[in-house]
């Protein structure tokens, strides 16, 4: 019997927290758990799970794969525990991060009931899925929240028996890529150190706001929380990136909806 269900996510932008907390209100009657590992030091502990919780594990899509700061595996340790994978994208595609997560989530001892891919506002151009999760999402994701728990319970009590989970995607994975690293204005910054506590990949150097390049997700929560607006991108690439986000909103304005999967 299922005793409690952990929700665990990394989400530098809300959107697959949201996403989550969509499918956590679908839980009646079962203890719900939020652990967000979204900073280094939030990563920097593995958390162990038994059988009898669910542990439902979001990750938003960075170039069709996890972010790299999953590559390695998980700060997380299943012992038997059944694992509901969650992949967030920004309506263009999540090619291989769905089979990379439930790859990762089978090394790490999870057992694999199900899975699901859901659209969410890109964080890099707002523009395209804006508002999403909208009310449509939230239903669906409400009902699979519903269905997860039902589906782990019958089989922690063997009612149900578990097939392999098949998603969506290729192993080799496709390679990862890569976008301009922010750059910070020393006339701007106030020296608050906010960029460099809140940065998931703890590429800002404290004290100096150095950044890291090789760490860097290039998610842009710098740039979006800095109060002094001192972050931001280097005039060519602010050029480039613009040229190429205008070229993805029109490359995926079409509505791509959920998909669920089941073991
Ligand atoms: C570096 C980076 C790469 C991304 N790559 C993809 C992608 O390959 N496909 C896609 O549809 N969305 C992509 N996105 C958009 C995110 O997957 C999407 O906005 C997601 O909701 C962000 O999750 P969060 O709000 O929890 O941070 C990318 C975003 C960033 C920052």
């Amino acid at each position: 019997m299922i005793q409690s269900v952990h929700f665990t996510f990394f989400s530098p932008s809300g959107k697959t927290r949201r996403t989550l907390q969509n499918i956590a209100s679908g839980i009646q009657g079962t203890p719900i758990v939020e652990k967000d590992m979204t900073l280094p030091a939030q990563r920097a502990v593995e958390t162990e799970f038994d059988e009898n919780t669910l542990v439902v594990i979001g990750m938003p899509v960075y170039f069709g794969r996890v972010p790299h700061v999953f590559h390695a595996g998980l700060p997380l340790r299943g012992r038997n525990t059944p694992a509901v994978y969650v992949a967030v994208y920004g309506n263009r595609d999540y090619e291989d991060a769905l089979i990379e997560m439930q790859n990762l989530g089978e090394q790490a001892g999870f057992i694999s009931i199900a899975a699901a891919a859901c659209v969410a506002e890109h964080s890099l151009c707002p523009s395209i899925a804006a508002n999403r999760p909208d009310g449509d999402d939230a239903a669906k994701q409400r009902a699979f929240g519903e269905q997860i728990l039902k589906r782990a319970n019958a089989i922690s009590e063997k009612t149900e028996r578990l097939s392999p989970l098949k998603v969506k995607g290729n192993v080799p994975y496709r390679e990862y890529g890569t976008l301009p690293v922010p750059v910070m204005d020393k006339n701007l910054c106030i020296e608050c150190g906010l960029c460099a506590s809140i940065c998931p990949a703890g590429a800002i150097a404290r004290g100096t706001f150095e950044v890291n390049a090789a760490a860097c997700l290039s998610c842009t929560r710098c740039i979006k929380a800095c109060p002094a607006g001192a972050w931001g991108l280097e005039e060519t690439a602010k050029q480039a990136a613009a040229e190429k986000m205008a070229h993805l909103a029109k490359l995926c304005a079409e509505r791509r909806e959920p998909e669920f999967f089941w073991a």
